[in-house]
């Protein structure tokens, strides 16, 4: 391996990692997703973006840098940015939310909805899905026959990865441990090797869309409760 400490560089390993390049690449994160990177997360960047320089067979951050900048390099910071956001989550993750959304905020929803009105949830940066899910759980503990009226859960992400993962729906048993096991058996179907999918109602209620905060938000309607977290 290549030390390169004695070249300027702020992270020890094969690849030159100045401090110019960490400061040009948290500069390029914060204006494509808004994410603030400080310097203390120079290891962790090195480490999520090195694998790219191998895989695209650069030899400098700089290049990287200069690649992700250039006007070819559309594809390839949506990459980046999905290597340095941190896409953490659980089903029922900080529970009390969803405590609150079923017992503060689901009993005026539900009579609304179950009077013909509109209602729409918005899971905001919904990771691979079992934030919306765990939603969609909630909702459907407080209003069964949610998916036949008029309520409607928008799960968006930036990383185009990650809303795949939540279109396709499919968990280990071990990650829905989390939510509450009547209500996971009842709107999740059985899938191989000990996977669980999300079932009909749960598909219903939920739609995925990639989007990213900071940009254009295309939909026009009013949401009714929005987790940003
Ligand atoms: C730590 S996860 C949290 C997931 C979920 N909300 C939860 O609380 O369990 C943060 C998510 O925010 C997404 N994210 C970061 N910046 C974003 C942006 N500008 N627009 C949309 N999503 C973004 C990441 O891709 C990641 O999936």
């Amino acid at each position: 391996m290549n030390v390169a400490a004695g070249r300027g560089s702020i992270v020890e390993g094969e690849f030159v990692f100045t401090a110019d390049d960490f400061r040009h690449i948290a500069e390029m994160l914060h204006a494509h997703a808004g994410i603030a990177l400080n310097e203390g997360k120079a290891a962790l960047v090195y480490s999520r973006l090195a694998k790219r320089l191998r895989t695209l067979g650069l030899t400098s951050f700089r290049d990287y840098c200069a690649l992700v900048e250039g006007v070819d390099g559309v594809d390839e910071r949506q990459k980046m940015t999905a290597a340095l956001t941190t896409n953490v989550t659980r089903f029922y993750r900080e529970p009390h939310h969803f405590d609150d959304l079923r017992d503060r905020v689901m009993p005026e929803l539900a009579a609304r909805a179950r009077a013909g009105g509109r209602v729409r949830l918005w899971s905001a940066a919904c990771s691979n899905g079992q934030e919306p899910y765990s939603m969609a759980l909630t909702v459907l503990q407080a209003l069964p026959e949610a998916a036949d009226l008029d309520v409607r859960i928008l799960a968006t992400d930036i990383d185009p990865n990650m809303v795949a993962q939540g279109h396709d729906g499919t968990y280990s048993e071990e990650a829905l441990e989390p939510a509450p096991v009547t209500l996971w058996r009842k709107y999740f179907d059985r899938a191989d090797r000990g996977q669980w999918t999300a079932g009909a109602q749960l598909k219903r209620l939920v739609s995925f869309k990639e989007l990213n905060l900071i940009g254009d938000w295309p939909m026009k309607g009013k949401f009714d409760v929005i987790f940003c977290r």
